[in-house]
Parts: structure tokens; C-alpha cells; sequence
């Protein structure tokens, strides 16, 4: 990639960087008071996947920064093996199996869950605490950001076995999460989860659980379009 490039992605990677470091500070430090006790009981924030989401989101980020100086610092004719290349790999690892599909899942559901009825997710009340742009900092705009970086670079996908295996099992440690969460203090981490009949509860968590999978294909559907190769360009513009 030309160098003004490689200075373009390493200013925006800054930027949506700072953007998540932002809006995680700011769901922190505002006063969430006694009406929505839900980040001050048992596992706090950490217990919903939108933050653990907007964390994961910063990471990558934070790791495309890094990734970008090392290529602006490190000669082009050594990026094709060694360290960069293993960077490079690891960033795409990233961004195909956990922050492409994870992202685009806690947009999909909260925004079908709250058409359907708000209150299964955010009831109305939290409107007067938590103001309408950090609501869409949390659930909308990682969506479009997730875009931008699917077309500022191009992503090798992982064989299917290996990318769909990653987020099954980060799949597999939320879902357990959650079930510890009520298990150890009785708290449904979702309210739409306290509604549910047992069986209910099966369908819901394993319909989400399975809806990854169609995810993890959208996003190496999508980054096929874009680049017309879900492997490295970097091969096609040796040629
Ligand atoms: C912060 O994020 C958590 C987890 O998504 C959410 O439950 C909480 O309402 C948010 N708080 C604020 C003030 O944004």
C-alpha cells in the first residue's frame, strides 16, 4: 500500500480508538444511580455483551494502530515474512472471527429485541440515564465502523473450521458466563431472559448461539465482494 495510505489507516485506526476508549470512559463514569443497579451487582459491566463487546472493540483497534506503525516503521520489502506478516495475521484472525461477527451481532439483536419490544432490553426508564448518542455509540456505530475497516483493508480469512471454532468458543464462555451469573446471584443478565419458561430459554440462547455462524458468512460474503478475494491482495498486486 502507498505510504499516504499506510498514514491514512493509521490516522483513522486512531481516531475509532479513541472513539471506543471515549465511549467506554463515558459508560463508566456516568452516575447510573439506584435505578439501573445492573452494573453495580454481581460481574458489573462485564456481565453484558455489549461492553465486553465495545472492549473487544477497542483492542482491535488499538491493535490496527500498532500493526500500522510497526508496517510505516518496518522497510515494505520485509513485510512479507516475519514479524509484520504474523501482526497482520493475528489482527485478521481478530477481525474475522470475533469483531466482524460479535459486533454485528449486539447491533442485530439489540435492534430486533428493541423493535420488537424495548423493554426485553432497554427499558424506556434508562433513557432519562443514559444519554441517546452514548446508546448509539454502544449499539449502533460499531456497525459502520466494523464497515470502514472491512474496506480500508483487506482481511485473510481463516479456514472455516478455525474461524467458526474461535467464536463458537467465545460463544460457549459468554453463554456459561450468563449461566454463572444467575447461577451464583440469581440475576438474568438480560430481562427477556426472566420472561422465558426453560424451554423458552433453550430456544433464545440457542438460537443466538447459532446465529453467529450465518455472521462469521456474512462478513467473509461481504469482504469477498469488497475485494473480490478473501485471501491477501497483497498476492494479486505482485503480479
Ligand atoms: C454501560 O454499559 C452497560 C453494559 O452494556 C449498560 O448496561 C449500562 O447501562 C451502560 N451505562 C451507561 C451509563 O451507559
Amino acid at each position: 500500500m502507498a505510504a499516504t495510505g499506510q498514514k491514512m489507516c493509521l490516522l483513522l485506526h486512531l481516531l475509532i480508538f479513541s472513539w471506543y476508549i471515549f465511549t467506554i470512559w463515558s459508560n463508566c463514569s456516568l452516575q447510573t444511580s439506584d435505578k439501573h443497579p445492573g452494573v453495580r451487582s454481581y460481574g458489573g459491566r462485564w456481565k453484558y455483551l455489549t461492553f465486553i463487546n465495545l472492549v473487544l472493540q477497542a483492542v482491535f483497534f488499538g491493535w490496527c494502530v500498532f500493526v500500522d506503525a510497526v508496517h510505516m516503521l518496518v522497510p515494505v520489502k520485509h513485510t512479507r515474512s516475519g514479524t509484520p506478516l504474523t501482526l497482520t495475521k493475528a489482527r485478521d484472525f481478530y477481525f474475522t472471527a470475533l469483531a466482524f461477527p460479535v459486533g454485528t451481532f449486539v447491533f442485530a439483536s439489540f435492534w430486533s429485541l428493541y423493535t420488537y419490544d424495548r423493554e426485553l432490553v432497554y427499558p424506556k426508564m434508562l433513557d432519562e440515564i443514559i444519554p441517546v448518542w452514548l446508546n448509539h455509540a454502544m449499539h449502533t456505530v460499531i456497525m459502520p465502523l466494523l464497515l470502514l475497516q472491512m474496506f480500508l483493508q483487506s482481511h485473510t480469512y481463516p479456514s472455516r473450521t478455525r474461524g467458526i471454532s474461535a467464536l463458537a468458543l467465545f460463544s460457549a464462555l459468554y453463554l456459561s458466563w450468563v449461566l454463572w451469573v444467575h447461577h451464583a446471584s440469581g440475576i438474568w443478565v438480560y430481562p427477556i431472559m426472566a420472561h422465558l419458561s426453560p424451554v423458552g430459554l433453550c430456544v433464545f440462547l440457542g438460537g443466538a448461539s447459532l446465529s453467529m455462524a450465518p455472521l462469521y458468512l456474512l462478513g467473509e460474503k461481504l469482504s469477498l465482494m469488497m475485494w473480490s478475494t478473501t485471501g491477501n491482495h497483497q498476492k494479486k498486486k505482485k503480479k
